[in-house]
């Protein structure tokens, strides 16, 4: 597990997660599930580079930056965030601040059961009245993602472990809406296949290079030059 998050750095690098089509009409998602104001405090668990929030930040002119917490420094982490990369479970406690938003995006299988249990309590505890706790996580049902045959095979089993946990998420937060995110992403096989080399997503980061590079042949003679397909989150909203 340790490796999995020292290694998964290129993840917004320069990705369509990281575009500013697939930033706005995640945040347009966002923004409908929880109304904003200047004086919103906001915070992103697993917060990558912060583009996501740092975007918030900048259209909704918050007055507190929204802290961003993650274990692994990028240099180009979004200037717009309170960036922390510090254990979330010390942030919380010493944090005096209830939040308006607590967003942990397709980070929570990063924690194991017991820590999961423990941060989804201690986000509820740490909303203000009416505040929201949102969780997005990978659809687990006929997932889109172009994959080759070893990296599907390691991305089915993330996904039953993956639909497990967001049954054990949705009994510990009992009032909950479930919905679902969709992004159309158009990336040419070339693109795709350099997000494949920097091994983008937690499937691949255990593959070796002769997998990687085996991989990468199959998508070559499979994906036509430009790739078309559905990126799937399930939303889970908690309310206070
Ligand atoms: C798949 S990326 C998602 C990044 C961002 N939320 C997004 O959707 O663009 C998962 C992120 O979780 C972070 N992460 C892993 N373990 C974590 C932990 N224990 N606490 C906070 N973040 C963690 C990783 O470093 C990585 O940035």
């Amino acid at each position: 597990m340790k490796n999995k998050i020292r290694e998964l750095k290129n993840w917004d690098n320069k990705t369509w997660l990281s575009s500013s089509a697939y930033i706005n009409s995640f945040n347009t998602f966002l923004l409908k599930k929880k109304k904003l104001n200047k004086n919103s405090q906001i915070l992103d668990i697993g917060c990558g580079r912060g583009k996501i929030f740092g975007a918030i930040s900048r259209k909704i002119k918050l007055l507190n930056k929204p802290i961003g917490i993650d274990p692994i420094v990028h240099k180009d982490v979004d200037k717009n965030i309170d960036f922390r990369n510090e254990d979330i479970f010390k942030f919380f406690k010493t944090n005096q601040i209830k939040f308006d938003l607590i967003m942990i995006k397709q980070t929570l299988h990063f924690f194991n059961k017991n820590k999961r249990s423990k941060l989804i309590k201690v986000c509820k505890n740490n909303l203000k009245k009416n505040g929201v706790l949102i969780i997005f996580s990978l659809n687990t049902i006929n997932n889109e993602i172009p994959c080759f045959k070893v990296m599907k095979q390691k991305l089915n089993k993330g996904l039953i472990r993956d639909s497990i946990m967001i049954k054990s998420t949705c009994k510990i937060l009992k009032n909950y809406k479930i919905d679902k995110f969709q992004f159309k992403v158009s990336i040419t096989k070339c693109k795709y296949i350099q997000m494949l080399k920097q091994r983008y997503i937690s499937c691949l980061v255990n593959l070796n290079k002769e997998q990687i590079n085996k991989g990468i042949k199959e998508i070559k003679d499979i994906y036509p030059n430009k790739i078309l397909f559905k990126d799937i989150l399930i939303c889970l909203k908690y309310k206070s």
